[in-house]
């Protein structure tokens, strides 16, 4: 069996990908997927992550969770990135996976104490939900075996404004906390997935060799590459979702830099993530008592995508 993950997510076309591609590889045994807003509704990210539990033909439980950030009013859907059904207008009409009893970050913290130091969390949604489950029960920063977040940027400019990258600018409140338990954070953001180009060619042969599920990632990433190239002026989509559990089972392909993070949570550059190397010195209190978040500062682009074609091609 692979390694235990509960996947956090707010599908979403590239976190599409990435969860097609944690149900099929041999590298995880998906213990649950919990459901976010950010890229839609909460109500659609719900039924758009049961859908993939039927794609990926696994009896993989799903919790709905927050519609709302902790405190901040909610950001405007980005309907122009994923659709109005966040599937680019693909999310099928009729589901049959079942919905758990109770919330997201319940069964976030029941899934960890059943499972202690064994269980890698992967949020690839805003992160909500991981704080909702940290403030309601601390001790899970022990159990977890480690947090895999696909969100935000270092030194390079944010996605969604020019400080912040999406997942955080949806709730910074919720990500200051995360980043700030004690417990061990990979970090993959922008610096790494923007180096990760998914090419029209690389989805052509998912098309072609990857058999249903293939082919609907292919449908759905039309919009997904027609926004990179009407509005980003790229041919090519930057690969964010998969690249964070990719970063679990591939840590050869990218480059770590120890760091504490910590997230702006106000003002013009509100979701800008701000990481100090561990060796570095600050003479501002607040940085050395963090604990420590490995930050993924490079990646080898070409290797992620070959190895996600492998496995969604096999
Ligand atoms: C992140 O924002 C969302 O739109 C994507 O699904 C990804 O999780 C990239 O900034
Ligand atoms: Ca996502």
């Amino acid at each position: 069996m692979g390694e235990k993950i509960l996947i956090d997510t707010d599908p979403g076309i590239d976190d599409a990908f990435a969860i097609l591609y944690a149900l099929k590889s041999p590298d995880f045994d998906v213990l649950g997927l919990t459901s976010i807003y950010g890229n839609a509704s909460i109500e659609q990210t719900t039924h758009n992550a049961r859908a993939l539990v039927d794609m990926g033909g696994q009896a993989c439980p799903v919790a709905q969770g927050a519609a709302d950030p902790l405190t901040i009013e909610r950001r405007a859907f980005p309907v122009m990135v994923h659709g109005e059904d966040g599937f680019g207008g693909f999310s099928p009409a009729q589901i049959k996976a079942p919905l758990v009893q109770g919330s997201a970050a319940g069964f976030i913290i029941d899934t960890l104490r059943a499972h202690p130091g064994e269980v890698t969390l992967v949020p690839i949604g805003p992160l909500t939900n991981i704080a909702l489950a940290l403030q309601q029960a601390p001790d899970i920063a022990q159990l977890a075996k480690g947090v895999s977040i696909m969100g935000g940027a270092v030194n390079v400019n944010g996605n969604v404004t020019p400080a912040a990258e999406a997942n955080i600018y949806d709730d910074p409140e919720a990500a200051e906390i995360v980043f700030g338990a004690p417990w061990t954070v990979t970090m993959l953001g922008l610096d790494a997935t923007h180096q990760v180009p998914l090419t029209r060619a690389n989805v052509a042969r998912i098309e072609a060799d990857g058999g249903m599920n293939g082919r609907f990632l292919a449908a759905a990433a039309v919009q997904y590459f027609d926004f990179h190239a009407e509005v980003v002026g790229l041919d090519f989509c930057h690969f964010h979702d998969p690249s964070a559990l990719i970063a679990l089972c591939r840590p050869d392909l990218f480059t770590r830099q120890p760091s504490s993070v910590r997230v702006v949570c106000e003002g013009f550059a509100a979701g800008k993530t701000i990481a100090k190397p561990i060796q570095r010195f600050t003479a501002q209190p607040g940085w050395d008592e963090r604990a420590r978040v490995e930050v993924c500062i490079d990646a080898d682009g070409a290797g992620v995508i070959n190895h996600y074609l492998e496995v969604m091609t096999a």
